[in-house]
């Protein structure tokens, strides 16, 4: 049997994601439908310096949030530009109708490694990638940039920062969820559970398995560990995804309670195999986060192809704050 290798059960845990139809990475929330604010006003300032005609290339691209941002700003400046997302994951055109008329003319290259694009070198005249390009093997990708960039083309990113709260959530959201799954394995508690009582879907049915001891042990070890995640979670800035796990699986005990046995395990497992996949991703996610020297090296990659910092700095919020890292760097 071949074996999964690393790479693919990333790329898996990605595909999971974006085929649910969302836009960017953030599937609830601030940027649920795209971009705005300060991250929107640096993409603009970007597309507004490329020519009328120019070819333009999104590295780990997703569903295609930033294609989708350049499609609206080649429509706002009447600019015939060739946009071509790329990411390893399986991508689709986002789900909502407005946003795929939009990007009626993104190519979306699906299945696709940043490091080996298989598009036509010097071709390029902008590469961008928002909170991607770091996923990658960033010796290769820096490669495969100088391959790709025209004489005088343009590199910007942003970047994820390790103090922003994006990245400070991803690590919270990992650590909760592997403490659930991997330490406490709820899951597998909950099932054993199900599988003792979850057929019994009236009142005097559930009544008649109250006293089970079988399943009175498998109740006192739930409780423990919802204690000892109650406990290992105490004081953490945010404890909201050890809940919503928890929360998850004790659904089979409330509103899935009338549903047949199957139906409740179905549902035990499905939820687990999400739940798994979104720490993957908020792991990779983790991984990825450049310290400052190891943005400091990256900065010396991107010197050693011919590349020159315009602008590099710190993306926050109205609020103040923190987004990301923002680069834009250029061939004189
Ligand atoms: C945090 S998401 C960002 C997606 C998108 N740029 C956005 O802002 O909505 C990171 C993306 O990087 C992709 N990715 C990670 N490693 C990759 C690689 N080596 N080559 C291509 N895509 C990669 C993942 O599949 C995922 O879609």
């Amino acid at each position: 049997m071949a074996s999964t290798s690393p790479t693919d059960i990333a790329s898996g845990h990605w595909s999971d994601f974006w085929r649910h139809g969302s836009l960017t990475t953030f599937f609830a929330g601030k940027y649920q439908h795209g971009y705005d604010g300060p991250v929107a006003e640096f993409w603009a300032d970007v597309f507004d310096s490329l020519p009328l005609s120019a070819t333009l290339v999104d590295l780990a691209t997703g569903n295609g949030a930033i294609p989708y941002l350049a499609a609206q700003a080649a429509d706002r400046r009447q600019a015939q530009w060739r946009i071509i997302g790329v990411d390893y994951a399986d991508i689709q055109v986002p789900t909502d109708p407005a946003v795929r008329a939009q990007m009626s003319q993104v190519e979306l290259l699906p299945n696709t490694r940043m490091e080996q694009t298989g598009l036509d070198g010097d071709s390029v005249d902008l590469v961008t990638s928002h909170f991607g390009f770091e996923y990658g093997d960033i010796e290769q990708v820096v490669a495969e940039v100088d391959r790709l960039l025209k004489p005088a083309g343009t590199l910007a990113l942003v970047m994820h920062h390790p103090d922003s709260a994006v990245v400070r959530q991803a690590k919270r959201d990992y650590q909760q969820t592997r403490m659930c799954l991997d330490q406490e394995r709820l899951d597998r508690k909950v099932t054993r559970l199900v599988k003792l009582v979850g057929h019994a879907r009236t009142p005097y049915q559930r009544d008649q398995l109250r006293h089970n001891p079988d399943a009175e042990k498998l109740r006192h070890q739930i409780n423990r560990s919802m204690e000892r995640l109650l406990q290992k979670v105490r004081g953490q800035e945010d404890d909201s995804q050890m809940f919503r796990v928890a929360q998850s699986f004790l659904r089979v005990f409330a509103d899935l309670i009338d549903r047949p046995l199957e139906e409740k395990l179905d549902f035990i497992r499905q939820s687990s195999a999400s739940l798994s996949a979104y720490a993957g991703r908020m792991e990779s996610m983790a991984r990825a986060t450049m310290s400052q020297d190891q943005f400091d090296q990256f900065l010396g990659l991107l010197e050693g192809i011919g590349l020159k910092c315009e602008q590099s700095g710190l993306l926050q919020t109205a609020d103040g704050e923190l987004i990301g890292r923002s680069l834009v760097a250029f061939r004189p």
